[in-house]
């Protein structure tokens, strides 16, 4: 269970570590100060914006990233799980900077685009994809097609997973309490406004680990749903692994009423295993989703499944479409990001530094007997600021019991950042490990920690 550190020393300490903060990060204060005025938030994505202010970074070389102010980090936010390759990788550079010198977007069909396509279709086990430049994009079309395959509106989302910045799927990603209705049957909820309510009401919401209430849910809304669009392992809540069956009982409640299973593999596609989530939890959904690392660091996303599904993308049916898709430059960076640094022999030095890494943040947690645990899969791994193993949005949220400890969350990334380790801010994500992170940077991660466990528990 582990015993939670006093409030006052939290807070005491909280303060000194911002203030650190502040004293290293100078510049980073003047360019936020100055970006409020030409970009909302003085970010170029909402999700950048973070206590206690953004870091501007300036340049970054392997598993190391440079801020503005010249503080150098272990880089573990890795750009939201995007840079799996590292940063700067030569491979990358080298491909990158052959296709600039040779154009870089024609919007033709040039060999890259189906070289990649092909080796995702191969990797992945899929018949057929198509690209997008976001995941955002990837699983608003894979559930357009959903859509126009079964000629149903409805879709369903887990509770607390975020699939992008569609209107679909901008549902029920952090409802408050007051807002999500019983369990039973929870509420779709929108996030921030600027989504019609009616499109609201048609994404369907269920919790995580809960394979009877989707079967409920189905049954209540027989013939109307088209597609259930999930990550079979939740990644924007920390990590909440599926429990064992879970996953299978799905695959098969989906297949049963006929509605189309879409796994979204933004997040896992190239990070968690060389052939993704199908390799690790052996479930085959109908459509993947994919995006961040499988563009080598550049925004190239895609869909693909079955190929009587993607029969369905043409000219009179269902519409994919896109200026950018299978833009030369992402695909070029994408197609050798696969092949030559994301190898299958790549996967097990990643096994391995994660599970160092889980290692030794475990140990710490059992040395200072803090009210956490660790969890990982493949490149991606967390501590879990929770006394209790968490199964759902939830749980995670404090409603059904402790939930995340926000204050000792924030608190041990004020420590990683002050001691060179820059990991995601915000207290809903996971590290993300690179190719060429190494042991020194796992040491770097724990040693942070240690002192974080040492000071918080006042050992
Ligand atoms: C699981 C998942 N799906 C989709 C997206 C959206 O991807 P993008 O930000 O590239 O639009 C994200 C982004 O964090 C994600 O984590």
């Amino acid at each position: 269970m582990g015993r939670r550190p006093d409030q006052e020393r939290i807070d005491s300490l909280t303060k000194a570590r911002t203030q650190l903060v502040h004293e290293r990060t100078p510049k980073s204060r003047e360019w936020r100060e100055r970006s409020l005025a030409s970009l909302p938030l003085g970010v170029a994505s909402s999700f950048q914006d973070a206590p206690p202010y953004p870091i501007f970074f300036e340049r970054a070389k392997g598993s190391r990233v440079w801020d503005v102010d010249g503080n150098e980090y272990a880089d573990y936010h890795n750009g939201f799980g995007v840079m799996a390759v590292g940063h700067a990788h030569p491979k990358i550079v080298e491909a990158l900077s052959e296709r600039a010198a040779i154009g870089t977007h024609f919007a033709q069909p040039v060999a890259e685009t189906t070289l990649l396509a092909e080796e995702l279709c191969r990797r992945f086990r899929i018949d057929q994809m198509r690209f997008t430049n976001s995941g955002t994009e990837a699983t608003m079309d894979a559930i357009r097609l959903a859509r126009g395959v079964t000629g149903r509106d409805k879709i369903v989302k887990i509770e607390g997973s975020y699939h992008g910045h569609h209107e679909s799927v901008l549902v029920s990603i952090r409802p408050s309490r007051d807002k999500m209705g019983p369990r039973e049957t929870p509420a779709s909820v929108e996030f921030g406004s600027g989504t019609p309510k009616a499109v609201t009401e048609l994404t369907l919401i269920v919790p995580y680990n809960d394979a009877e209430a989707l079967d409920r849910l189905l049954a209540a809304n027989a013939g109307e749903v088209a597609g259930m669009i999930m990550e079979p392992v939740m990644m924007n809540v920390g990590i909440i692994d599926p429990e064992p069956g879970y996953l299978e009982a799905v695959r098969e409640i989906c297949s049963r009423h006929g509605v189309i299973l879409i796994f979204d593999e933004v997040k896992t596609g190239a990070t968690i295993a060389y052939g993704g989530a199908e390799e690790v939890y052996g479930v085959a959904p109908d459509l993947k989703c994919f995006a961040k690392a499988v563009g080598g660091g550049t925004p190239l996303g895609g869909f693909g499944g079955r190929g009587e599904l993607m029969a369905e993308i043409a000219k009179d049916g269902v519409p994919q479409l896109g200026t950018f898709n299978g833009n030369p430059l992402c695909a070029r960076a994408g197609l050798v990001a696969l092949t030559e640094v994301l190898t299958e022999g790549a996967y097990k030095e990643l096994n391995r530094l994660n599970d160092a890494q889980l290692a030794g943040c475990q140990r710490v947690i059992d040395t200072y007997d803090l009210p956490c645990y660790t969890t990982g899969v493949g490149g991606k791994g967390a501590v879990m600021y929770a006394p209790e193993r968490l199964r759902d949005y939830r749980a995670y949220a404090g409603f059904d019991g402790d939930g995340v400890d926000e204050h000792l969350s924030y608190l041990s990334w004020l420590y990683e950042m002050t001691e060179g380790v820059f990991m995601t801010p915000g207290i809903d994500e996971q590290w993300t490990l690179s190719v060429q992170h190494t042991d020194e940077d796992v040491a770097r991660y724990v040693n942070a920690f240690e002192t974080f466990a040492k000071e918080v528990t006042g050992s």
